[in-house]
């Protein structure tokens, strides 16, 4: 069977995503696009630019006309993917706790929506990449050859990112980021425009009982 062309993973926030989908391109030699970093950019640079996220209209306006490009890490510095918006790289600044607390509001803006989905779409359509978000399945590229769905329940997934912030030697309190993650799904399920599910063709993992490499290897086995 020849290798999935079009690869995506959909689910919640910090179900683990990311590292599976960057894990899974380095391993097939494919782009890895994590299409939530368009949607921190649009809301960090409305933040540095003083506007107001409530402001649909203002925020729209940006995101139709703003270009993001999203290219391969260019430094070794954790990052997964470069996020660059005219000659500045901001890869840094849309993981910022204020962009993590207003990104689900602006995410809810049917303009912004479509304004972001054709550009991933057409990155997606040119094939060999893996490419992650909460919509992929569903409407940015139905058409996709295999779908995933990793799920996760909240409370595993908040420890997932304490343990990381930890990890790092940063501060954190584990009731302000389950908080955090528990607000983030209610949001970005119940938003009208393309809200958080998983398509209808996706396999669905949930990783409670399973760590890192144990979705990676079945994920892996599907693909091949
Ligand atoms: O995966 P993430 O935490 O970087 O996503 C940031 C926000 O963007 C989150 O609120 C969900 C939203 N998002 C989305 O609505 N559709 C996508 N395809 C990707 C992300």
């Amino acid at each position: 069977m020849p290798l999935p062309n079009i690869l995506t993973i959909d689910g919640p926030a910090a179900s683990g995503k990311s590292s599976l989908g960057r894990r899974l391109a380095d391993a097939l030699g494919y782009l890895f696009f994590d299409t939530g970093v368009m949607y921190r950019a649009v809301t960090w640079l409305v933040l540095k630019s003083g506007g107001d996220v409530n402001d649909e209209f203002g925020v729209t306006v940006l995101a139709e006309n703003v270009l993001i490009d999203v290219r391969p890490p260019s430094k070794a510095d954790g990052r997964a993917c470069d996020v660059i918006v005219g000659r500045n790289d901001i890869t840094w600044e849309t993981r910022r706790p204020e962009v993590d607390a207003n990104v689900s509001q602006v995410s809810a803006y049917k303009g912004v929506r479509e304004a972001l989905a054709s550009q991933q779409r057409r990155i997606g359509l040119r094939g060999r990449v893996v490419m992650v978000g909460r919509d992929i399945g569903t409407v940015v590229l139905p058409e996709a050859d295999l779908k995933i769905y990793l799920d996760a329940s909240a409370e595993q997934r908040a420890r997932r990112r304490y343990d990381e912030i930890i990890a790092r030697g940063e501060e954190a309190s584990f009731d302000e980021i389950l908080a955090g993650v528990r607000m983030r799904d209610e949001i970005d399920s119940t938003r009208a425009f393309s809200p958080l599910k998983a398509a209808e063709d996706a396999i669905i993992i949930n990783s409670d009982r399973l760590d890192a490499d144990e979705v990676y290897q079945y994920v892996e086995a599907l693909c091949r």
